[in-house]
């Protein structure tokens, strides 16, 4: 096919050596099957800032670390260079997020590099070597559904015990290779100590999920994966191997009735014991 004026300079360069074809674009990004390294890898290109949509908001961008002030200074004034670099940050968190998720044994792609704003990494294939499909391009039998979702949920514990939270996980974003689900396209993935966003996105991601495996295996609507991890998360006590039981009870901080009316008691004690001084002072005064 035509090269793509983005991929030129990886061309150029060497870096790939030919490109295929071109995947179905997403949202944010197209994404390409180049040659590199003697193997078909994906070439991911990301859309110029103004074509991106949702996932640039600020909520999905607190508590991302930047060890460069002069740069996090930059970010906040908005100037040129702060909007340059505010995008640079924007396409790294990607790629700083695979390696980080592939290290910590998540099914990512594997990424090969980030040049001139293209993300190089695996193409996942089935097990014909055909590329992968999408969750949403499969039916499924209920017990390959249960099947799935389970592997699903492993993966999202395992991304929470390195720290992160997907943000956009659906039907879209989950590949499935020989080996079952893989996980892709993180540049929105979120900080989940740093982020007042996690808990909720975190939920969503795991709603997401239930709802799409919900249509093959319906028992899975009754599920309350979300909400058990993300408790286990605060705890302190989700591991990448926890159990998970898909059930979650509300912890019992339910409120004491006895001391709280006791509490209010004694507030109302202590308050007539003041006005009753007052009284007597003003008395005296008299
Ligand atoms: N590593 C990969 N291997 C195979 N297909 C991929 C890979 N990465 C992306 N794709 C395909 O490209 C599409 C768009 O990529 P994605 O990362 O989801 O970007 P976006 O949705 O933001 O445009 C995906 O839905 C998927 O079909
Ligand atoms: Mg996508």
């Amino acid at each position: 096919m035509k090269v793509p004026k983005r991929l030129q300079p990886l061309l150029d360069d060497g870096l790939i050596e030919s490109v295929e074809s071109q995947l179905m674009s997403g949202k944010e990004a197209q994404v390409y099957v180049v040659r590199a390294g003697g193997e078909l890898r994906c070439a991911k290109v990301f859309k110029e800032a103004k074509q991106r949509s949702f996932k640039q908001a600020v909520q999905y961008q607190e508590g991302r670390k930047d060890r460069n002030s002069r740069r996090s200074r930059a970010m906040a004034k908005k100037t040129r260079y702060g909007q340059k670099e505010q995008e640079q940050a924007w396409l790294n968190a990607e790629v700083d997020a695979l390696y980080r998720l592939a290290e910590a044994g998540v099914r990512v792609p594997r990424p090969y590099g980030f040049v001139d704003g293209v993300l190089l990494m695996e193409r996942i294939a089935d097990a014909e070597g055909v590329v992968a499909p999408r969750l949403d391009d499969v039916v499924l039998e209920p017990d390959q559904a249960r099947d799935y979702h389970a592997q699903v949920m492993r993966e999202v514990v395992r991304m929470l015990c390195a720290g992160l939270v997907h943000g956009d996980l659906s039907e879209f974003n989950v590949l499935l290779d020989a080996h079952g689900p893989v996980i892709i396209d993180l540049p929105q993935a979120v900080d989940a100590a740093g982020n007042n966003s996690a808990a909720m996105l975190l939920r969503r991601d795991v709603d997401t999920m239930r709802a799409y495996f919900g249509r093959f295996a319906p028992e899975l609507l009754a599920s309350d994966y979300g909400r058990e991890i993300w408790a286990l998360y605060e705890a302190g006590e989700l591991h990448p191997d926890s159990p998970l039981s898909g059930t979650f009870e509300e912890a019992s901080q339910g409120v004491d009735v006895d001391e709280l009316l006791a509490v209010i008691e004694d507030a109302r004690e202590e308050e007539a014991e003041r006005l009753a001084a007052l009284v007597e002072r003003d008395a005296g005064d008299a």
